[in-house]
């Protein structure tokens, strides 16, 4: 999705404004702008195409000034040209303005200026935006903003600077983040935090249809009617090395190898010398999770967890579902988002819908101050540190261990888990990190897998309860990064249909954690291999034996209590989908079409 970034102070501004844009690229985008307040005028740079290319340009034709806005566009309205790109002008190019999200009204709004005389130059509901507040404009920014605000209908999170007001960069935002961060005489302004985390860790989270003017020396926010606010500023605690390569390939690569620190820390954050702390206070008759994407998928395997461990009714929803199905109001009922964003589109009006049903709300996110962690009481957040590339890896490790320590903590209080059984989980996610680095270290076979496979038309995941939401999420990851098609079924659904799509040689992996369904589930690989299938089995140490005498391929981990398990096998589906997407010559890190976070409906 795009990325906003802005700067004012008292240093020359095109470089910060370019090395942000570096750090929002894994955000995804087809093109990339900044503006600059030069001299007197507002002066644009923009390109259909990478950073690089508008770094060019930015070199060949330097800007000079001090305050200035960029941009990186993921195209939505209007195909990905110079034209598109953002920032946009009014017709006398007196503003400029950069917008994330997306204006439903701009049709309508665009008819309306048209007759008043604006001629449009770009293809995108954005530059409405800009004509709009210079029709606005008489002399108050703050105050053409808000007036324009009254005409927008949609999603924004707008930066806009104005030759009239060379001393201020307004922003405002609806339903689309945006993060003010607070330097010694400089201000800076960012749709994501590593983008000016090299400058300051003293960040600001707009609420929406706040409206915040930067100057040198500070920041003012003011609500939707003009009354002053006093948000309180948040210390980031991850610095931006935590937002870098270290010297990996790929920040997927990178993101999977800290997958165990990720697992310790989130598991020290949570417990203490009297063992595992309160997740959620009291005690829920039932929970559900919504989410989308990977933090579905997390949500699957927690609701598996809170029925085996809490006895309790739990189910996963599709966030962009729920949002329209019709609910039954169940006030003893809880509901709890999962996002890594926390600022996904979807999710957020998913947990409005729950909490207007008078539903108890809580949020599980991997970044503190995002919309879904500010909007409600309780969260529970996951210690993954930053999460750079688009695939989501440690932060789904560690939303499934929160998720387990959630339904140790409601089975302990409502008399399901016995104090013993909970302890030993304890003990053996304590021993875990050191499992899943043995499981890390084993890449070269997969590495091998993937350079024979790689023109594979066709794959399979199959699994049975748990392992069915295990199969899901890898063939998520392998589609998402490699773009091999694939499919992920529960094992007993196959003959249903979808086998017909085994043909010789087709790659079926079925995952197994658990014994008591390890026979049913190799009884359907088997019927995959009848019909010619190549059958990969993933399963634990105890289970390799019998495995083999029904795969062609097995691939271990360490043995664990089940519980745990999800945890390691996740590892070797992960390690397949980004060997896969190397073999295959992919944009690891910024699959096409994708976006890290998915802030418009
Ligand atoms: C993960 O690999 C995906 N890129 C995607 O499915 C992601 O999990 C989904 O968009 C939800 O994002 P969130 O966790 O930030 O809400």
């Amino acid at each position: 999705m795009c990325g906003i970034v802005g700067y004012i102070g008292n240093r020359e501004c095109q470089e910060i404004l370019l090395d942000g844009l570096r750090r929002l690229e894994y955000r995804g985008y087809d093109s990339a702008g900044i503006a600059v307040m030069q001299g007197e005028r507002v002066q644009v740079r923009k390109c259909a195409g990478r950073i690089a290319q508008l770094e060019g340009l930015a070199r060949r034709n330097p800007l000079s000034g001090k305050m200035g806005i960029g941009h990186t566009r993921w195209a939505t309205h209007g195909e990905p040209t110079d034209l598109n790109a953002h920032p946009h002008q009014d017709v006398k190019g007196n503003i400029a303005l950069v917008h994330n999200g997306i204006i439903e009204n701009h049709g309508m709004l665009r008819n309306y200026l048209e007759k008043q005389g604006c001629r449009f130059v770009s293809q995108t509901d954005t530059e409405v935006i800009a004509h709009l507040i210079h029709s606005l404009y008489k002399g108050d920014m703050l105050q053409a903003i808000r007036e324009a605000m009254g005409f927008l209908e949609g999603s924004y999170a707008l930066a806009v600077i104005c030759e009239s007001e060379p001393d201020s960069l307004y922003c405002v935002r609806l339903g689309s983040p945006l993060v003010v961060g607070m330097g010694a005489g400089e201000m800076f302004l960012a749709s994501d935090i590593p983008a000016i985390l090299p400058h300051t860790r003293d960040m600001l989270f707009l609420e929406d249809k706040e409206i915040a003017v930067l100057r040198r020396d500070g920041v003012r926010v003011y609500d939707a009617v003009g009354a002053i606010r006093h948000p309180s500023p948040y210390h980031i605690s991850w610095d931006a090395a935590a937002a870098e390569k270290g010297g990996y390939a790929h920040f997927m690569l990178k993101e999977m190898m800290e997958q165990p620190q990720a697992v310790q820390g989130t598991l020290s954050a949570y417990t203490g010398k009297e063992g595992l702390r309160e997740m959620l206070p009291g005690k829920v008759e039932r929970l559900d999770f919504i989410a989308c994407g990977t933090a579905y998928h997390a949500g699957r395997v927690g609701a598996y967890y809170l029925r085996q461990l809490a006895g309790i009714e739990s189910a996963a929803h599709i966030a962009s579902e729920y949002r329209y199905c019709r609910l039954f109001p169940q006030t003893d009922a809880g509901v709890l988002a999962i996002s890594q964003s926390g600022e996904t589109a979807d999710t957020l009006a998913a947990l409005q819908k729950a909490r207007a049903m008078g539903m108890q709300t809580a949020a599980l996110t991997n970044t503190v101050g995002s919309t879904l962690d500010r909007s409600v009481k309780t969260t529970l957040l996951t210690y993954a540190g930053p999460e750079i590339a688009v695939a989501s890896t440690k932060a789904y490790i560690t939303q499934v261990e929160t998720l387990l320590l959630l339904a140790m903590d409601q089975g302990r209080k409502n008399g399901a888990l016995s104090g013993e059984r909970l302890g030993d989980i304890l003990n053996q996610l304590g021993r875990l990190p050191e499992k899943m680095e043995e499981v890390l270290k084993k890449q070269t076979p997969i590495q091998h897998y993937c350079d024979g496979h790689m023109n594979e038309k066709l794959m399979f995941f199959i699994g049975r309860g748990v392992d069915y939401a295990l199969a899901m999420e890898a063939a998520l990851k392998l589609k998402e990064v490699s773009y091999l098609p694939c499919e992920a079924y529960a094992a007993g659904e196959l003959k249903h249909g979808a086998i017909a799509l085994i043909e010789q040689g087709t790659p079926v992996f079925a995952i197994c954690t658990q014994e008591e369904l390890l026979e049913k589930t190799l009884s359907n690989l088997r019927e995959t291999k009848a019909r010619g299938a190549e059958t990969v089995c993933i399963c634990p140490e105890t289970m390799e034996k019998r495995a083999r005498q029904e795969a062609d391929l097995v691939w271990t981990v360490p043995d664990s209590d089940p519980l745990l398990l999800p945890l390691l096998i996740m590892l070797p589906m992960q390690l397949l989908a980004y060997h896969m997407a190397v073999a295959k010559g992919r944009d690891v890190d910024k699959p096409r079409n994708l976006a890290k976070s998915v802030t418009v409906e």
